[in-house]
């Protein structure tokens, strides 16, 4: 069965139509520092305030654990969507309240409200699925229909994404239509050479998609915090950097089955060595076999993958068909150990196929190292999600809407 879309919901003016979007951005001191989410979810609103529904936008933000907390407020993501709209967006201070119940009565044709996080209400994560479908209930008391379009949420079993898809006429926005033309891509029949390019802090955290890609890629590149569980497996000595000695026997297991299938496990040859975590801190490139050798002894730590590693990356990258790219290589927010990252996503803008970013965090440390979206074929707006897409897993909130792989 086919994902359903907006059109499958039929006229939708002078309806109310819940939208269930992916707007957790971070956040610095209040302020938004990457509106890539806002951002990605307009086109979605804006056609459904052309088309004359009342719109209703729910969201989560953070994780805050089913508490009411303001570190975690829609607030000011609903400011920032009503400048993106140009329209006024009334944002009612509560999900299920009489805030939320006055705000959607009020609503006319084409006009548009945000409800508070949705996370601030135990039964939207819920493990009780009775729970979580007293609290969808309640938020579908509000609409005539869904549409769910927040991707980055799609792999949690929520009562937003999974239970309301149950209860009103629901669809898929155009958001999530689109990330999965071009992650179906990524699974279905990429072009060769297909290399994947993974970073970011733990191994644990990519076992799925590691398994499941070696037998369908060229070049698998690993680089972030990840690579010194690599560099263990392989019999080297790691300093204080990052270490998962659980997930070393997994990783052996790995580097064995990419030897078998001929796919190349491509790791750093040289890493930047730092004396301590910090923007300050003193740092010398040092071999990917010797990090203990440099002067800052056992308790240096690498934060970086090197320049010749980079450069290494960057080739393989640039003579590919197509790259899927999630985790930074470094400590990209500390300008010292940006390099690696941003040569690597500088390669991705030249290369002659598809390059797509997978990841919150990874779309985050592009646009903040200057990159534009652009410059890439597909910014994923999904982390884990576009991750578990890709190791096979039939997501809740997709299968909801109709897909199967
Ligand atoms: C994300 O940032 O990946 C999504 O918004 C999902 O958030 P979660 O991991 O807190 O469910």
């Amino acid at each position: 069965m086919a994902l359903r879309t907006i059109e499958s919901l039929g006229s939708l003016t002078g309806k109310k139509v819940i939208v269930r979007c992916d707007l957790n951005v971070p956040l610095k001191d209040g302020a938004i520092t990457d509106d890539g989410r806002i951002r990605a979810s307009l086109p979605t609103l804006r056609l459904l305030m052309a088309a004359g529904a009342r719109v209703i936008v729910i969201s989560h933000l953070g994780r805050p654990d089913g508490v009411s907390d303001d570190r975690y407020s829609l607030a000011p993501v609903a400011t920032r969507l009503s400048e993106l709209l140009e329209v006024d967006v009334t944002f009612a201070n509560d999900t299920v309240g009489t805030a939320a119940a006055d705000a959607t009565f009020a609503l006319a044709d084409g006009e548009v409200a945000v409800l508070e996080n949705l996370r601030f209400n135990p039964g939207e994560t819920s493990s009780s699925a009775e729970e979580r479908n007293a609290f969808a209930s309640v938020l579908a008391g509000f609409g005539d229909a869904l549409v769910s379009d927040g991707f980055g949420v799609v792999h949690r079993k929520q009562a937003s994404v999974y239970e309301l898809a149950e209860l009103l006429p629901s669809a898929a926005g155009t958001l999530i239509a689109d990330e999965l033309a071009v992650l179906d891509r990524l699974t279905a029949s990429p072009t060769k050479p297909y290399t994947v390019v993974l970073g970011g802090s733990k191994v644990s955290d990519k076992l799925g998609v590691i398994a499941h890609l070696l037998p369908r890629v060229d070049s698998l590149l690993i680089g972030g915090g990840m690579v010194f569980t690599f560099l263990a497996a392989q019999g080297h000595r790691v300093g204080a950097s990052l270490l998962e000695t659980d997930q070393l026997d997994v990783v052996r297991g790995y580097l064995a089955e990419a030897d078998r299938l001929g796919v190349k496990i491509v790791l750093p040859t040289d890493i930047v060595v730092a004396s301590s975590f910090g923007a300050d801190a003193e740092h010398v490139i040092s071999p990917a076999d010797s990090i203990e050798e440099t002067a800052f002894g056992p308790s240096g730590l690498g934060l970086d993958i090197g320049p010749e590693s980079a450069a290494r990356f960057a080739d393989i990258i640039r003579s590919s068909k197509t790259v899927f790219w999630n985790g930074p290589m470094g400590v990209f927010e500390l300008p010292a150990f940006a390099a690696g990252t941003k040569t690597v996503a500088q390669a991705l803008t030249e290369i002659d196929g598809l390059s797509v970013v997978g990841g919150g965090d990874s779309a985050a440390a592009v646009r903040a190292l200057g990159f534009t979206d652009e410059q890439f074929g597909h910014i994923s707006t999904g982390g884990g999600a576009s991750l578990e897409f890709l190791e096979g897993a039939l997501l809740p909130g997709l299968e909801i809407l109709g897909w199967h792989a």
